[in-house]
């Protein structure tokens, strides 16, 4: 583990919330830090928190004054972790570290969201100077200090050095029930259960995985904002009301952070008004380009994900908000509906049931692009072992990933979330129920783009006939591009020579 010379074993380079915290975390683990930002004002804010929080206790975190310094204090090959935003700053600290003298053997693990082709670039732009590994990280400020979801890739021989730092800095799960074991208490890290850090394949699988983490986050995130809008604006609920109906969910199947979160989001009152802080708060979303990412990276594939899609397309709506000041006073909607209790309670019961469906078909989505991107890139991702790290520490931890990791240790080769047997025979048994709250928000005007785009999804992949064979037929009207027929080997194609007078059918290759 830990080196007995002077020398300190990891440098951690950017000193935001997200690298301050993860020295902090690596340090309660035991081990020494260098670390380094070009705002010395947080070199100094790093190093006066760490004696707050271990005082009395020898320090385990050096400030260092620049690069060359950080690189002289470090063991080799030295690990350097990298925390800055996406993009050129990434580019930027790995020129420093070049000018400042790294060495070949040395590993720099990139922990932003840096787009994943962007990783496969880097790795090989930078072979002769170092070794470009990354990291992505997942679970925000509080995963980074306490225990994140790690989604490590690239050269296999720096994994071997990476891998004892990051197992014991990862969250951690219970073996026996799934569920994560959580502490959050500097200097008393957890240190049993299983980490939530594997590693995930060659450059680009890391954060290719975590850019489907996040298309997931996003739709996971609209979905129960979907869910609060119907019971907000649709039953008129206030929102304490929907926090205990969120709260009552989070007990059950559909218990998560992000749901977690929600219901105490909802709960807080606005210091200024004391009103509910969630009705002060302007609606426009932002979003940093993870999730767009994901849906270009499905449209580019040809593999559905149209409720992770649906999420961003839902962020861009809410930014035009001028817009839809304009809108909402010339376009007709439906009359509201009046509800007694009852349809009430069963339109509460309904919209738990799509909430769910809908976020198993979210998952699928998911999982379903990193098998197809993994076949294209030739990786061999390991899809029970991703949804293991998922279960503690990052943003869309949640109870059924449990139920995703038994599906996949059943079947390692599982093509399609939804043909594992407890998912097939839940949304079997729950899409009456998913389509009713789907008919109340369209009856009610409430538009629910995840909760029903994940409907669509739903039906689309268990119709065995859809109109395609009508769009073959229009493609071949107008452009002779051809169709295969039904009763005809596949690969054979064949043409009608529409603008002629008498139609004639030919087999074109
Ligand atoms: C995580 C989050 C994290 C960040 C997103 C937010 O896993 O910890 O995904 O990476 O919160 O980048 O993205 P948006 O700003 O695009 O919502």
């Amino acid at each position: 583990m830990q080196n007995h010379n002077n020398l300190n074993d990891i440098g951690v380079i950017g000193l935001g919330v997200m690298g301050k915290n993860l020295a902090l975390n690596i340090a309660d683990h035991h081990y020494r830090v260098s670390a380094f930002d070009l705002d010395p004002v947080k070199v100094q804010g790093l190093v006066t928190q760490e004696q707050q929080e271990r005082a009395g206790q020898a320090s385990r975190i050096l400030g260092c004054a620049d690069l060359r310094h950080m690189l002289d204090t470090l063991q080799k090959p030295r690990i350097l972790v990298v925390s800055v935003p996406a993009g050129a700053a990434v580019d930027g600290v790995c020129s420093a570290l070049i000018a400042a003298g790294i060495e070949t053997d040395d590993i720099v693990i990139d922990t932003g969201n840096s787009l994943w082709t962007d990783t496969i670039a880097r790795e090989a732009r930078y072979q002769h100077q170092f070794i470009f590994f990354s990291s992505a990280v997942s679970g925000g400020e509080v995963g980074a200090r306490f225990g994140p979801s790690l989604m490590p890739s690239g050269d296999p021989k720096a994994w071997q050095h990476v891998a004892p730092i990051w197992h014991a800095i990862a969250a951690k799960v219970d073996a026996k029930t799934g569920l994560p074991i959580e502490r959050f208490e500097p200097g008393n890290p957890v240190t049993e259960g299983e980490p939530c850090a594997a590693y995930i394949g060659p450059a680009g699988a890391g954060h290719y995985v975590k850019m489907v983490h996040n298309g997931i986050e996003y739709a996971d995130m609209q979905l129960i904002c979907e869910a609060y809008q119907l019971l907000h604006a649709g039953l008129g609920m206030s929102a304490l009301e929907v926090a205990a109906v969120f709260e009552r969910w989070n007990q059950g199947r559909l218990n998560s952070y992000l749901l977690g979160i929600s219901s105490e989001v909802l709960k807080q009152a606005d210091p200024l008004t004391g009103k509910p802080l969630v009705d002060m708060i302007l609606d426009t979303a932002g979003q940093k380009g993870t999730g767009l990412w994901t849906a270009v990276s499905s449209l580019q594939l040809g593999c559905p994900a149209p409720t992770i899609a649906e999420a961003v397309y839902a962020r861009a709506v809410s930014t035009q908000k001028s817009l839809r000041g304009l809108l909402s006073q010339q376009l007709q909607g439906p009359r509201a509906l009046t509800l007694t209790t009852s349809q009430q309670a069963d339109l509460i019961n309904a919209l738990e049931s799509a909430l769910y469906c809908a976020k198993v078909c979210c998952y699928a989505q998911g999982f379903q692009l990193m098998a197809m991107t993994a076949k294209e890139q030739h990786w061999q991702l390991d899809f029970g072992q991703i949804a293991k790290i998922w279960r503690a520490g990052c943003i869309i931890r949640a109870g059924f990933l449990q139920s995703i990791t038994q599906a996949y240790a059943a079947d390692p080769e599982l093509s399609h979330l939804l043909l594992a047997e407890g998912f097939t025979q839940e949304l079997s048994e729950q899409q009456p129920l998913w389509r009713q709250a789907v008919v109340a928000a369209v009856m009610q005007g409430i538009a629910v783009p995840c909760i029903s785009s994940a409907l669509a999804y739903y039906d689309s992949y268990r119709c065995d006939t859809l109109p395609a064979n009508l769009l073959q037929a229009q493609r071949d009207y107008f452009g002779a591009h051809s169709f295969e027929r039904i009763d005809r080997p596949a690969g054979e194609h064949y043409h009608l020579d529409w603008p002629a007078a008498e139609r004639t059918l030919s087999r074109i290759r």
